[in-house]
């Protein structure tokens, strides 16, 4: 967990509740969930498939409203997405017709747009991408189409591109599902670094209960539909972990006390 540590947290949820549509038809996704994450910790948080989890980064992002209670970033209500949220997903979404750098650089131009940054600054972005990009491992890609790069290094590309506008908060929703298991690995070592190095606070949702407990200061466990919070572990393993931590007694017990308290119902799918 971060050294420094604000009475506010960075982010908060207060008994909130989610419908998606109305009447019969309508699902309550979420109910009486709440959260609170503190500047520069890592969150991450499991459940089972459907009970919600995407859901609760929507909510942070500001893409969806709670039906009711709040959800507050440094206090405020969020309304709308904030500039000070950086997203990744499972499924990279890289523009196919843009090179490596020019998908990093893409939310950037986008705030241009909105005079946020002046246009001229194209130059200093490039370099700022490229930068990224070397962090991740992909220096001399810069210029690659993403047909020509493999599924773990168009993740990095998505990382960086989360990246790029310096985000307080960094929200990751399962962004190393589809990759097998070595590439996985070094991605959460990348990762690793990027949050030391940025200091940024990380909610990464994952079905992979190894993976949170590599990864997060908390892990937190969601019940199935309508989601909330049901248990938390706190992580006490020094930073930064080492792959072999995954097999200390400490750390096996760790998992196995969350894969408990993950309601195992026939479509569970955390494993
Ligand atoms: N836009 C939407 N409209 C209607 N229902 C939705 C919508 N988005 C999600 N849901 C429903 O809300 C519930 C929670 O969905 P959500 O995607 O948050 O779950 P999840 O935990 O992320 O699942 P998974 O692990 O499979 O990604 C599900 O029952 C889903 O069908
Ligand atoms: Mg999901």
């Amino acid at each position: 967990m971060s050294t420094e540590i604000s009475t506010q947290p960075l982010v908060n949820f207060d008994n909130v509740a989610l419908r998606y549509g109305n009447g019969a038809e309508s699902i309550l996704a979420l109910e009486g969930l709440n959260l609170s994450i503190q500047s520069g910790e890592f969150v991450a948080v499991v459940g089972m498939s459907g009970c919600g989890k995407s859901s609760l980064l929507k909510l942070m992002s500001g893409l969806v409203r709670p039906t009711t209670g709040s959800v507050t970033i440094h206090g405020q209500e969020v309304t709308k997405p904030l500039g000070i949220v950086g997203m990744a997903f499972q499924n990279p979404s890289l523009m196919p017709w843009r090179r490596a750098l020019e998908n990093v650089i893409l939310p950037l131009e986008i705030k241009s747009e909105q005079r946020w940054l002046h246009s001229g600054n194209a130059r200093e972005h490039k370099e700022k991408a490229r930068e990224l990009l070397s962090k991740v491992g992909l220096s001399g890609f810069e210029d690659k189409y993403p047909k020509e790069l493999s599924g773990g290094m168009k993740q990095r590309v998505s990382l960086c591109r989360a990246l790029i506008h310096q985000p307080e908060l960094l929200l990751l929703d399962e962004p190393f599902g589809a990759l097998d298991a070595f590439t996985r690995e070094e991605l959460w070592g990348v990762l690793q670094r990027l949050h030391k190095e940025t200091g940024c606070t990380v909610v990464l949702i994952t079905h992979d209960l190894t993976e949170s407990v590599y990864l997060a200061d908390t892990v937190h466990v969601m019940s199935p539909r309508p989601g909330h919070l049901v248990y938390g572990a706190e992580v006490p393993f020094e930073r930064p972990r080492d792959l072999d931590d995954r097999f200390k007694v400490s750390f096996t017990q760790i998992v196995a006390d969350l894969r408990h308290h993950i309601s195992k119902g026939p479509e569970a799918e955390a494993v």
